[in-house]
Parts: structure tokens; C-alpha cells; sequence
């Protein structure tokens, strides 16, 4: 067998991003022990970093070892027990996949569905929480990896606080890419992934708990059915105590410590802003080249990743296959009812730079041929990146 010897992608799909120099160095750092005064820095300083970044106060947060679905299911096994009533936004596949997963926790689901690529109007909600008796958890995708939709949190988390809900929100392709604001929104619980926004490799699931997910946690009847993610026991070794319950995967923790390290030094709301303008820029582009994205408006389009039709006449898998094996670009293909007819285009992380819009519209006015004029997308792609 022959030493592994992977090329250097340009990673524009859905995730995972490209990771940040500084962060494969901190990968290869010598390992310590899980209990050594060293991790326990580490520790600290992460759980602070990761509060800046999720934008609260929250005593409990913390990364999960295990990739996204590992944080979502942590937030919904630790809160929901057998006959809970939980209401679900879905408007694409992660919404699907937090139903199946309260399913799986013996909760009574109320599904609150839109067409995918659509936003979900709070009037819904509301209707779903006027009827069927007491909820105990609202829970919403704020950044849809399925379908480029970026979902407002406000008026849901004022409707969960209303009737006493805990407000949930999925936050895998947003936090570091997009304003998550935990306590602003009113979040009760929210989990992300370090794939996405955050430029380190799949492997971590940053959560947050509110005090009150934490006391609602502490007063369940029946036992957290997963021991593995049963957050009682790992906030003891991530708490004062330093009670061991799993080995933390020390390498990916000094991962995700520098990415965010680099998250502070940039700045969150530049963070913001640079994921914002070359979505626009990307987007100018493609429309120069006359593609169009799946999300009209423009408010609701979420900047780490953009959904574009496919013409009629292009063959898309095709399309992919050539700038991957031609350019070394990947991005992602449409989900669900997208298969087929959207590209999912990420500009997420240490891959959210001109270098990438530039590269990836040349490369697929080269894929797409005479189909559109040449260099136009790129032209108009340079506009905006212009800006200051
Ligand atoms: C919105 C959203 N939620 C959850 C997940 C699941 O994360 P993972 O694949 O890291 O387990 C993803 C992954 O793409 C996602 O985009």
C-alpha cells in the first residue's frame, strides 16, 4: 500500500471547508493527556472562545466529540423524554433529520412544513403552538445546508418564549459565517459543527445550553437514553470537577481552540461581512454567466452557501465531475427534491476569499463552454469584490 497522498482541493461544496494553515498545525502538535494542566488551558480558553462565537453567556458550552449530528442528537436527548411534544420547522433535509431523531426520543412531532427553499413564516409556529396541548421544545434550522435558506430566529424565539418552550436552533452551517446571537434570539439550545464556518476539519459539535435547558437537563424523570452524549456526566469533565467520562479527542480540541483563535483576530462581524460579500460576489457572477439562485430574496439567501438552478440543457453531474477531476474544485449537488436541479455552492471558512469565487467562475465558464460569454462572470464577480 502506498503512502495516502491526497490532492489540494478547493472545497465549494456544502462542507467540509477548506481548513486554515494555522489550524493543521495546531493538529499536529504533540498530544497530551486528556487530564494534563495543558488540555485543561485548552479546555478553558475554548469554552470561552466558543461563547464569543455562539454570542452568549452560557456557562454550558462546550465542543461534543462526534460531527454535527452528534450535537444535534446531544441537544435532543438530553431535554426531550418519551411523550414530549415537539414542534419541528422543516423546510429541507436537516429539518427531516431533527424529526427522526425526537422520533427516536419517544416524542409526539409536530411538523411545521414549507416547500424547500423557502423560509418558515413564525405565523406557523404559532399555530402550531396554540394546539395539541403543552410543547416543550420549538425547534429550527437556521442555516439550511439542503437548500441555501437562512432562516430568521427572532420572532420564533419570541413565540417559544411565549408559551414556554425551549428554543432550539441548528446552527451547523452558520456559527462563524453568519450572526447566530444565542442570547439575543432568546436560543435555549444550539449546536453547530467545526466543518463549515470555522475552517478545521468534521469532528467537533460546538453546543450551548441556556440555564434553563440546563435545569429542565437536571429535573428529567427518566435516565438521558445515550450514555455517550448524556450531558450530565460530560459537563462534570468539562465543568470544576474534571470527572472523566470519554477521552476528548485532544487534537481536533487544538483545532477548533486556533480556528477560533482566528475568528477573534479577524473579528466576528468582519467574519460576517466577508462571508456576506463574496456570496454577493459569487452570485454577480453566476447571474453574469445567467444562472440564478434557488433563493429570490435576497435577505433570506444564506452567505456560506448558495443554491443555483441548473440550466435545462447542462448535464450537472458531468459538470462537477469535470472541475473536480479538471480543477480541483469540489461543490456539492442538490438534495431532495434540489437533485438534479441545484448546485450547493460553499463559501464557508478559510474558503470564503476572492481567490475562490475567481477561480471557481473561471473553471465553470470553462465547464459550461459556449454557453455563456466569456469572462462575463467574472467581470461581474470582480465588481463586487471590489468593494470596500
Ligand atoms: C444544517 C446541518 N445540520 C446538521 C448537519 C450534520 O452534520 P454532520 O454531517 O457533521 O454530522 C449538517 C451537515 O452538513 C448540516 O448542514
Amino acid at each position: 500500500m502506498n503512502e495516502l497522498n491526497p490532492p489540494e482541493r478547493l472545497l465549494m461544496g456544502p462542507g467540509p471547508s477548506n481548513v486554515h494553515p494555522r489550524v493543521y498545525k495546531a493538529l499536529s502538535a504533540p498530544i497530551v493527556g486528556h487530564l494534563d494542566p495543558i488540555f485543561l488551558e485548552v479546555m478553558e480558553q475554548s469554552k470561552t472562545l466558543l461563547r464569543e462565537v455562539f454570542e452568549t453567556e452560557n456557562e454550558l458550552t462546550i465542543p461534543i466529540s462526534g460531527t454535527g449530528s452528534a450535537g444535534m442528537e446531544t441537544c435532543f436527548v438530553n431535554v426531550v423524554e418519551p411523550g414530549d411534544r415537539v414542534v419541528i420547522g422543516v423546510n429541507g433535509v436537516f429539518g427531516q433529520r431533527m424529526c427522526d431523531v425526537a422520533e427516536r426520543c419517544g416524542a409526539e412531532v409536530e411538523r411545521v412544513e414549507v416547500p424547500w427553499g423557502q423560509a418558515i413564516d413564525p405565523a406557523q409556529f404559532e399555530a402550531a403552538l396554540k394546539t395539541g396541548g403543552k410543547t416543550k421544545l420549538v425547534a429550527v434550522v437556521q442555516a439550511e445546508t439542503s437548500t441555501g435558506v437562512l432562516q430568521p430566529l427572532q420572532e420564533i424565539g419570541a413565540l417559544a418564549r411565549e408559551y414556554d418552550s425551549l428554543f432550539l436552533v441548528d446552527a451547523v452551517t452558520s456559527l462563524g459565517g453568519v450572526s447566530v446571537g444565542v442570547d439575543a434570539m432568546g436560543i435555549d439550545l444550539c449546536y453547530s459543527g467545526t466543518q463549515k464556518c470555522l475552517s478545521c476539519p468534521p469532528g467537533l459539535s460546538p453546543i450551548t445550553l441556556s440555564d434553563q435547558a440546563v435545569s429542565v437537563l437536571q429535573s428529567r424523570q427518566s435516565k438521558v437514553q445515550s450514555w455517550y452524549l448524556d450531558l450530565g456526566m460530560i459537563a462534570q469533565y468539562w465543568g470544576e470537577t474534571r470527572v472523566y467520562h470519554h477521552t476528548a479527542p485532544i487534537s481536533m480540541n487544538y483545532a477548533l481552540r486556533e480556528a477560533l483563535r482566528l475568528i477573534q483576530e479577524e473579528g466576528l462581524p468582519a467574519c460576517w461581512a466577508r462571508h456576506r460579500q463574496y456570496q454577493e460576489a459569487l452570485i454577480a457572477g453566476l447571474q453574469a454567466m445567467g444562472l440564478e439562485p434557488v433563493v429570490d430574496d435576497s435577505k433570506l439567501r444564506l452567505p456560506p452557501l448558495t443554491t443555483v438552478k441548473i440550466p435545462d440543457h447542462v448535464d450537472e453531474a458531468a459538470v462537477r465531475k469535470q472541475l473536480l477531476a479538471q480543477f480541483d474544485i469540489e461543490i456539492g449537488g442538490g438534495l431532495g427534491v434540489f437533485q438534479g436541479k441545484a448546485w450547493r455552492i460553499g463559501l464557508m471558512g478559510h474558503t470564503s476569499k476572492p481567490k475562490s469565487v475567481i477561480q471557481f467562475l473561471a473553471a465553470l465558464e470553462t465547464c459550461l463552454g459556449s454557453s455563456t460569454e466569456r469572462a462575463s462572470g467574472l467581470t461581474a464577480a470582480q465588481q463586487v469584490l471590489e468593494r470596500t
